[in-house]
Formats: C-alpha cells, structure tokens, sequence
C-alpha cells in the first residue's frame, strides 16, 4: 500500500476494457489509485496514463520489478494472462484477472499453485456477478424459494458488427482460445455455475458459425450442463444475432417456483402464484466495471475471499474446455474425464 493507505495498481494492457477497469479505480480514488500502466503499444498505455498521472511501462515485468505497486489489473488478450498471472504471483503482487482466466487445463493448474503458493489474492473480473439481480437471485434459491432447482438457463447475444480486420487477437483460436464462446459465451457460464448450488458434472454442446466467417472459431453456441444435483443448464451466447424480444439474462424453475430477470429487476413466481417483482430494475444501467473493481479494492483492504477467484475460474474454464470437447466429439463430456 502506498504511504496514504491506498492501494497502488499497475495496470497491464491499455486496450479497451482497461478503459471500464480505469473508470472503476477513478469512483475509489480514496481507497486505490493506478500507478503504472504497461502496454507494448506505448502510446496506448499514455493515453490512459494522463487520466491518472500514472508511469508507462512497455515491459510489464519492468513494471512489476521496479514500480510500488500492491496489485496487478490483468486486460490482456486470452493467451498472455497465465504468463502475466505467474509474473504477478511470484512478486506478491494481488491480481484482477479479465476473462477467462487462462486457455488450457495446464495453464489452470499452473495458475493454481502459483497463486497458492504466493498466497495472493486473485479476483476474477466476472462483472455480470454484480448485476443488481444476481446476488438477491442467488439468495432466493439458496433459501429454497423454488424448491429442487431443475433447470436454469443464462444468456448473453448480441449482434456484433465489425470488420474483420479490427477483431485482431479475437479472430484466432491461437490467441483467443477458441470463439465467441470462451469470450463472450464466458460470462453466461460463470452466471450459471454462480446461480446453481452444486456441481457441473457433464457437458454437451454445438457450436454455429453463423455470420462471421473469419472467425476460426465459433461465433455463436448453445451449451447444456448437468448438475450433480440433477439441474441441467442452458447457456445461449452469440455474437451473430440480436437477442429477440423476451430473452431474458438468466432464469431459473424448480418444483416449488421460477425467477427470470434481464439482469436489473428481479421477478419470482411461485409455482401456480401469481408473478411477484423482487426488485426493480432502475432507471441506470449499473457500471458493473465499476462495482467490480471496487469489490477488488474492498477484498484487499477488508481480506475478504472475492465471490470468483482462481477456484471458481479454473471450474469455468473446465465447463468450456468441455463443450469445445463436446462439440468436436459430437458427445456427452463428463468434467471428470476431461
Ligand atoms: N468483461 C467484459 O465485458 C470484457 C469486455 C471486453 C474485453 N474483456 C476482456 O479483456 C481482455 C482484453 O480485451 P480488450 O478488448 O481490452 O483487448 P484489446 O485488444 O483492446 O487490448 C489488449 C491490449 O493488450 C496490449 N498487449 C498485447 N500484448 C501485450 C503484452 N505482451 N504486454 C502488454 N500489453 C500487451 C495490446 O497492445 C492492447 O492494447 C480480454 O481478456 C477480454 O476477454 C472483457
């Protein structure tokens, strides 16, 4: 921590999303400042760094040698975060990590023990967990409100329009780990593992490259996972549609009731009841950026486990790992022979 209690951060690729994590940091300037931005892109990593009147660094192993800082915020592409998680590790430096966490089960285990082995703490960026509706979503079924939980499915589609010269990193299973699925299709996984109380033991999935054929991979897919408890799971994740009208963000129905929501408002119906609003949606859309970083921040500080950290993201990775092994096999992947 810096001598004024706050806590320094460097952050580590100035491309777009460290924009968002920048805005974050900026609404707890009280409690956390970024000190040191790297980017091999120099002029990239100065653009931010005069919002903050933080140092540039091109090498971010300079920046975590010879910069004071107590937490590392990684925004890289897919390939580059086991590396930089390891450099982060090995100096004791905390970390926020942008999905996914790494691309393979090696990386993941090797994630693993450098992060146990450091004793840091590493938060996933999972910013759709702080959605207002998650968390009281979350409660009610852990409450039982819906009795045993059978089915729950999450989503997140969008039509993305861009030339396929500016997808970059993204395009390229080298860089980016697979498609749409292990980028977007992300954030829906961890939704759904978050909202279910118990284990994914099984995957089966298809995979549709519908509009953007250069992609080498998939730019849309429909994942199904079953639960120890029995409760299967529908994730839908594109980037070639608009999400049509009454796709909702996540529901869930189970013997005694059923919840949906856009994200925002809440509703809860118990079965044969008439639909109750839990929570309104409000008129702002929540800076789940911002909620997010600032949840880092007060973990840090207070000690706190954050809700995801490499245990929740290595369970994440495997669920998606096993339905490109499901969609390659045209099978049922069982996690535990994965
Ligand atoms: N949570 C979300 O909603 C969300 C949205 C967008 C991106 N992301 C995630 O954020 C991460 C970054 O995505 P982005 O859209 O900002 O990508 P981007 O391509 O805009 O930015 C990546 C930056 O990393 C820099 N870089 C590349 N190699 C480097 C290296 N070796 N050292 C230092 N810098 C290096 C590039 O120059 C670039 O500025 C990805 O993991 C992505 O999935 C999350």
């Amino acid at each position: 921590m810096g001598q004024d209690e706050r806590i320094n951060v460097g952050i580590i690729g100035a491309g777009e999303i460290a924009g968002a994590h920048i805005r974050g940091y900026l609404q707890v300037a009280d409690r956390a400042r970024v000190t040191a931005i790297a980017d091999v892109d120099a002029q990239r990593a100065q653009r931010y760094a005069e919002q903050v009147s933080a140092q540039v660094f091109t090498d971010y192993r300079d920046m975590i040698a010879s910069s004071p800082i107590d937490a590392i915020d990684i925004c890289l592409p897919h390939h580059l975060h086991k590396d930089a998680i390891l450099a982060a590790a090995a100096a004791g430096k905390h970390v926020l990590c942008e999905k996914p966490l790494c691309l393979t089960l090696e990386e993941a285990d090797a994630v693993t023990h450098a992060v146990s082995a450091a004793g840091i703490t590493l938060m996933c960026a999972h910013n759709q967990l702080f959605l207002p509706a998650v968390a009281p979503a979350r409660t009610l079924i852990r409450q039982g409100k819906l009795g045993k939980v059978y089915t729950a499915r999450t989503t997140d589609i969008f039509a993305l329009t861009i030339a396929a010269d500016r997808l970059g990193w993204r395009a390229r299973r080298a860089t980016s780990g697979g498609g749409e699925l292990i980028d977007t299709g992300y954030h829906p996984t961890y939704l759904l593992l978050h909202l279910i109380d118990s284990e994914p033991v099984e995957v089966a999935a298809m995979l549709s490259r519908h509009r953007m054929e250069f992609l080498e991979g998939e730019d849309s897919a429909q994942v199904l996972v079953k639960f120890a408890d029995g409760t299967v799971g529908n994730i839908v994740t594109s980037w070639a549609y608009e999400a049509p009208g009454g796709t909702e963000r996540f529901s869930v129905a189970g013997e005694a009731g059923s919840l949906w929501s856009n994200g925002r408002s809440l509703h809860y119906k118990p079965r044969g009841g008439e639909p109750i609003l839990v929570q309104e949606s409000g008129d702002v859309e929540p800076d789940t950026y911002s909620l997010e970083v600032a949840d880092f921040i007060t973990c840090l500080q207070e000690g706190r486990r954050p809700l995801n950290t490499e245990v929740e993201g290595v369970k994440v990775l495997k669920v998606i790992l096993a339905a490109y092994a499901s969609a390659d096999g045209g099978r049922i992947v069982e996690l535990k022979n994965l």
